[in-house]
């Protein structure tokens, strides 16, 4: 749940609150639908962990940070920056992704913030296709059946953490004929998995996808229901951005104010800084014109670049443009930032928690 310091950014704007930084563009897989894809494996001076440890110098606390990628585990020193961003950045949750497909390394990691440093951690175990589709899917050498030892694998070391959530993260309308059922059941009955995250395919550059959203709305319905521990809030929260994602989708148009490089911006591994994921790293076709600066040019303190006649210009022509996206995490950041959602998001949980009661007094004079 979230943290009370983590609640007047989402009140009164006034300071950033999530970070997506991007690790690393290295990546052993090529997926279809993948959105970083003109970037992977491109050369860059990755931030080292001391030097993402001094941007926590003058940032946090962050609600959330969400390592992106690339897959995260090519890096050797993942564990360090993990590690750094876990002590110094302040993080009420990270959110780690991982393709899967390099258990010891995932494992390595996991016994070195696992547990140690009070923090919840979600590692976000991507799934979109399994079985002979795998290795179509992921374009490279890689045979389902390993996956799934080295999936299992990770699962069991993630469960030795009780910080540690294991997420089946399914990207729905990702491949063709997708079974998402199948990959559910083997989410919850192989893996064991914690909690699942269904998302929409999104496109980028000529990838243009048709997922099915009706097919979307169901999962959700169906699949994302509260877990055990889990607030109703929450759940309800999650459901909800989730209608909101699919209404995108079905009617593309302006919602709520974005709220980027106010309350969320984009690292890209080298350190440059971005307002969204589209406009900047990986996305955007030209990364100089949405580039805000290098923390590295500013002595690591990232609230200076986001202070910059440059950054206050490009923060104002996405606020005249209206711009909107299909990005999901923005979606989420930009409506809990609007006081219009969260009495809504109020409204809906109140009525939910009377339907139980109701429903609980109604069963227990049914056993009367
Ligand atoms: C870009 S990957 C990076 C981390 C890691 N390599 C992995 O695959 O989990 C993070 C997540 O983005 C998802 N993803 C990739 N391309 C996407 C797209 N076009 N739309 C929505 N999600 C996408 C992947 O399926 C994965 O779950
Ligand atoms: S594993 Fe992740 S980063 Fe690598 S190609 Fe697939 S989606 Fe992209
Ligand atoms: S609406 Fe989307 S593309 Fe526009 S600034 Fe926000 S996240 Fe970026």
């Amino acid at each position: 749940m979230i943290r009370l310091k983590d609640l007047p950014p989402l009140f009164l704007g006034h300071r950033l609150t999530e970070i997506t930084y991007f690790v690393t563009s290295r990546c052993n897989l090529k997926c279809q639908h993948c959105f970083i894809i003109k970037r992977l494996n491109t050369e860059s001076d990755e931030l080292s962990a001391e030097e993402i440890a001094r941007i926590g110098e003058y940032i946090g606390p962050l609600q959330r940070v969400f390592i992106g990628g690339g897959e995260p585990f090519m890096r050797k020193d993942i564990a360090e920056v993990l590690c750094a961003i876990s002590e110094k950045w302040d993080p009420g949750v990270m959110c780690i992704p991982t393709n899967g497909t390099l258990p010891d390394k995932v494992i390595g990691a996991l016994n070195t913030i696992g547990g140690r440093h009070g923090r919840r951690y979600r590692l976000h175990l991507s799934m979109n296709t399994y079985g002979q589709e795998y290795a179509d899917f992921v374009g490279e050498n890689h045979d389902y059946s390993a996956w799934l030892s080295n999936a299992k694998r990770i699962s069991n070391a993630a469960h030795g953490y009780d910080n540690v959530t294991l997420v089946a993260l399914l990207t729905v309308g990702s491949c063709e004929n997708q079974d998402a059922e199948g990959l559910l059941r083997v989410a919850a009955e192989e893996l064991r998995v914690d909690d699942i995250s269904l998302g929409l395919v999104r496109e980028h550059d000529d990838y243009r996808p048709v997922p099915d959203v009706v097919e979307f709305r169901r999962l959700v319905k169906q699949h994302m229901r509260g877990k055990r521990g889990e607030h109703a809030l929450l759940e309800v929260y999650r459901n909800l951005i989730r209608d909101y994602q699919a209404d995108y989708y079905d009617a593309p148009h302006y919602q709520v104010p974005c709220q980027a490089e106010k309350l969320r911006v984009v690292i890209a591994p080298e350190g440059s800084v971005y307002p969204c994921e589209k406009l900047g790293y990986p996305e955007a076709e030209g990364l100089d014109r949405w580039s805000l600066g290098n923390v590295r040019d500013y002595d690591y303190n990232l609230p200076a670049i986001l202070m910059s006649e440059r950054a206050k210009e490009i923060q104002l022509a996405i606020r005249n443009s209206r711009c909107h996206c299909q990005q999901c995490i923005d979606l989420g950041l930009n409506l809990m930032a609007s006081h219009r959602f969260k009495a809504r998001l109020l409204a809906k949980w109140i009525s939910r928690s009377a339907r139980n009661i109701l429903d609980s007094v109604q069963s227990g004079c049914d056993d009367i």
